[in-house]
């Protein structure tokens, strides 16, 4: 973290997942485990399912409510323990769509047509995006600032939109004299912070790609796991001895990198011991520590989901917990931009 920037901010720790379709591993090794892993050392952990964020692109009402308890699921599943952290729904919070407001007049419409992930799901027809789509990173600034996060563990895909909550605090704290908005960290850190599809080494493993066969689900049972590792696209040559010789094989380097997060060991260690093996030896290997690490989080997932009032009353309390946090912040923000409050 630094501290000349950051210097008499409070450590804390943010972020979010969407809740628009199963989460896959890729969500897990690159999100969920290192919240957990995040949680109990100096700093507060809160962490968020953007609703307000998946609602940008159509999802059916009917059953977003049961997409929102999923993911809940699966953070508590994954080890995110909400007595340690805050654990909340940011639609339940209304101080993130405030503030998100307040962000869009000092963010600049540049900066938002400049977002790939802008380009990659507005597509050719742009014009037809929800205005929603194209202020999502003013309100992903919003979900940190108001709690002047000082950190945020993401995913390597997630890096822009962190940049850009960098530069909406700076020019904040620039244009109004202030030093009220953290200039925040990304920790975008260890082997697994882009998990590749298993059909494909360039191309991000993602919940929206087509191919169920390209990802492996939380929700996947160990049959399915296996299966896909199976099939996973890879090369004919067998592994080599060090990472170097991964260089331009992004299928393999990505199978060495998943085993590698998956049992909390470099890859080069994870080539040490497969060194001059060929994937008919490695992929079973990988299938078992994937099953034996996912099995359990599956099975503590579904058991989550089968007390939806609990999970709902969970999601409450972290919601008025984390208000007690943001609103005093959006209170002072107001202040600062000369909004009159009276009450
Ligand atoms: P989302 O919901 O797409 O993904 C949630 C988290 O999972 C990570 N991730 C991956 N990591 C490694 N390999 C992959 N293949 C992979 N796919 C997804 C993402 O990087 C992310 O950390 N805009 C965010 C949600 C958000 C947010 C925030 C995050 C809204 N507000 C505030 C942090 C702080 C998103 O769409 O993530």
């Amino acid at each position: 973290m630094s501290e000349t920037t950051n210097k008499g901010f409070t450590p804390r720790i943010f972020s979010g997942i969407q809740p628009s379709g199963g989460l896959t591993l890729g969500n897990y090794l690159g999100a969920l485990k290192r919240f957990a892993a995040l949680q109990g050392d100096q700093a507060e952990t809160i962490y968020c399912i953007v609703d307000l964020h998946a609602i940008t692109v159509w999802q059916e009402p009917a059953i977003l409510k049961a997409r929102i308890r999923e993911a809940a699921a699966a953070f508590m599943a994954s080890g995110v323990d909400p007595a340690q952290s805050i654990l909340f729904n940011q639609s339940q919070v209304s101080a993130h769509a405030e503030l998100a407001w307040l962000f869009n007049t000092v963010a600049r419409v540049g900066w938002m047509y400049r977002m790939t992930q802008f380009k990659d799901k507005a597509g050719k027809n742009s014009e037809n995006a929800s205005l929603g789509l194209l202020a999502y990173p003013a309100l992903m600034a919003a979900d940190i600032l108001a709690y002047q996060a000082t950190a945020v563990p993401v995913g390597e895909d997630q890096k822009q939109h962190l940049e850009l909550t960098r530069d909406i605090a700076a020019k904040f704290n620039h244009d109004y004299g202030v030093n009220h908005f953290p200039i925040t960290e990304p920790l975008i850190e260890g082997v697994a912070t882009r998990v590749m599809s298993l059909r494909d080494g360039s191309k991000k493993m993602s919940k929206s790609d087509p191919s169920d066969a390209s990802r492996i689900n939380l929700t996947d049972d160990a049959d399915t796991i296996a299966q896909k590792i199976r099939k996973a696209r890879t090369d004919a040559d067998p592994l080599p001895g060090s990472t170097d010789g991964l260089k331009d094989r992004p299928e393999a380097r990505n199978l060495v990198n998943i085993y590698a997060a998956l049992s909390d060991q470099t890859p080069d260690q994870v080539l040490a011991r497969f060194e001059g093996q060929g994937f008919g030896a490695f992929k079973p290997a990988l299938a078992e520590v994937a099953v034996e690490a996912l099995s359990p989080i599956t099975k503590r997932m579904s058991e989550y989901m089968n007390d939806p009032a609990e999970i709902d009353r969970i999601l409450g309390d972290g919601s008025m917990r984390a208000a007690a946090v943001a609103t005093p912040i959006l209170e002072q923000t107001k202040d600062i931009m000369g909004l009159l409050r009276s009450r």
